[in-house]
């Protein structure tokens, strides 16, 4: 209800199904005459995928085939696809991060994501009537601008904007930076934050393109700027008009100095470009805080 309040319109249908049940998804393929999927359903926490490696596979990889399973018996032939920076070999130490960088997942969660990858390019070649967007987020982050839509983790969040959010309304009591040792310019971690709704125009572009092109395209999503965990926490500050406290805790293991993309291939395939700033992911986390914890006084 509240995503079609906030876009104006009447509120989507949902059914709700687990992505592993082909009965479900088949049916509703069946009933539905969709033109297109945009598959986001999937497990998304590094540090849970390390501890229970086969859920992962088996919703990112297994339920990817579900769908793919349904969309062929109903011939349903685009997708777009929610990927990830971490398939990627992040600790080769290199600059902005094209889409032919090499491959290198050093955790269950992106192995899962590049497997997917390879089942749908896999599935391109045998069908070449289907095309596929395969989108590779950076680190997406903030809220829909009118508060109404968030992200609100279910347990303590892995993520920065999340954990500094919790933060600001009061639900911890410092942000725990994990080292200021790292080779980046005031020695915390550099990191591409998008914000969600330039994310979202990328998919609506993705679209686009898949019917312009009528063939598939791999394509990072991100800004193409790096900001420190400081950067942010500075951000968030200005946003709230409080204190984020914060200590230096040991590193994270799996974690990388600097991550950030190049933003080319979004440009002369997509047409996208990133519009909003840290600021803005700052102020909307915020606002949407606001609508999670009404106890919490404004800035
Ligand atoms: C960002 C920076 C941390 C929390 C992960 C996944 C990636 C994608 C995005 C799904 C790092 C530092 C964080 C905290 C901190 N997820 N940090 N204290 O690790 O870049 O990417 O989320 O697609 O696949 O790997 O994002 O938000 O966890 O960390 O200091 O409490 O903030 O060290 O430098 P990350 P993150």
């Amino acid at each position: 209800d509240r995503i079609g309040q906030a876009a104006g319109r009447p509120a989507p249908r949902v059914v709700e199904a687990d992505i592993r049940d082909r009965t479900a998804i088949h049916d509703l393929m069946e009933r539905s005459q969709f033109d297109a999927v945009m598959h986001f359903a999937g497990l998304k926490s590094v540090s849970d995928s390390v501890s229970r490696p086969a859920e992962y596979f088996d919703v990112n990889v297994g339920g990817l085939v579900t769908v793919i399973q349904a969309m062929k018996s109903n011939g349903v032939r685009k997708l777009v696809f929610s990927s990830s920076a971490t398939v990627y070999d992040l600790g080769a130490g290199q600059g902005a991060i094209r889409e032919d960088a090499p491959f290198g997942p050093n955790n269950p969660y992106g192995q899962s994501k590049l497997m997917a990858e390879q089942v749908l390019q896999a599935q391109e070649a045998a069908a070449p009537d289907w095309s596929v967007g395969i989108l590779r987020y950076f680190n997406p982050a903030g809220a829909h601008p009118s508060g109404l839509i968030g992200e609100c983790p279910a347990d303590p969040p892995d993520n920065l904007l999340p954990y500094i959010a919790q933060v600001a309304a009061g639900q911890r009591q410092y942000l725990g930076i994990f080292g200021d040792d790292w080779d980046t310019p005031d020695g915390t971690g550099v990191r591409d934050y998008v914000h969600i709704t330039d994310l979202a125009r990328g998919h609506l572009a993705s679209l686009d393109a898949l019917e312009r092109d009528g063939h598939g395209h791999v394509v990072n999503l991100g800004t193409g700027r790096g900001l420190s965990v400081q950067d942010v926490r500075r951000a968030y500050e200005h946003a709230c008009g409080r204190e984020i406290p914060f200590r230096i805790l040991p590193r994270r293991p799996g974690d990388v100095a600097s991550c950030y993309c190049d933003t080319q291939r979004a440009r002369d395939v997509l047409g996208f470009e990133a519009r909003q700033d840290v600021d803005a992911i700052c102020a909307s986390s915020w606002k949407w805080v606001r609508h999670l914890y009404p106890e919490v006084s404004p800035s």
